[in-house]
């Protein structure tokens, strides 16, 4: 298997996939490697002003139609913008969310048809797949529990997504468990309900001699 480069971090809301990216980045650079960032929605300057309008509860409310191709239109100025570049110049490239969010909120979250994601995916990035997906897995009603403190704490406005039920977290959290199991070669799931370096501890061991 050659070795990965670009990969990419999903989970429910508050599992921690960002301070571990993190954790890995900087694990990555201590080991010499090149590493680029980035996130969706965000990433680029056009995707920070689509993710006010994605996330942020006090912009009005896009379509879900609307919501789809938003997401898209963020993760085609990030692929053109930063994926590819750091890509061709040699460097690995850690992604926090890609398709596989919006096949697991807009797709079994909000119920829009799974094969009209898949052609948008062709159509944003192209020949463009994550080599490896982890998946940081927590329970339900812990994921719940720490997005609710956390935009308590920062008074974040980034509520959208956090303000859906109960059913609709289970469902986005049901679809990451079917990805896995269709797709076990690219998919690596990680327990995350744990401290922060035991949980980093388990991705460098799940990476080991794949990246
Ligand atoms: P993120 O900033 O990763 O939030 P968190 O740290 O809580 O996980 O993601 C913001 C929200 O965007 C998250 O609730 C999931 C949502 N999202 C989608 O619904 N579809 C997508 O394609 C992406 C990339 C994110």
């Amino acid at each position: 298997m050659p070795p990965a480069r670009f990969l990419t971090f999903e989970g429910a809301d508050g599992c921690g996939k960002t301070t571990q990216m993190a954790l890995l980045a900087q694990a990555l650079r201590a080991a010499g490697r090149d590493v680029t960032t980035t996130v969706e929605p965000g990433g680029t300057e056009v995707g920070r002003a689509i993710r006010k309008i994605l996330l942020d509860r006090t912009v009005a409310a896009p379509a879900p139609m609307a919501e789809l191709l938003l997401y898209f239109a963020n993760r085609a100025q990030n692929v053109e913008e930063v994926i590819r570049p750091a890509l061709s110049q040699g460097h690995i490239v850690l992604c926090d969310r890609f398709t596989d969010s919006t096949r697991a909120y807009q797709g079994a979250g909000r119920g829009l048809d799974m094969g009209v994601i898949d052609q948008l995916d062709r159509i944003a990035c192209g020949d463009l797949t994550p080599d490896l997906t982890l998946v940081i897995d927590i329970p339900l009603e812990v994921s719940l529990e720490r997005a609710r403190v956390r935009n308590a704490g920062t008074g974040s406005r980034e509520t959208r997504m956090d303000d859906q039920g109960a059913a609709f977290h289970q469902r986005v959290r049901e679809a990451f468990h079917a990805m896995l199991r269709a797709e076990p070669a690219r998919f690596i799931q990680v327990d995350g309900d744990a401290a922060v370096e035991t949980v980093q501890a388990r991705i460098q061991e799940a990476l080991a001699g794949r990246v």
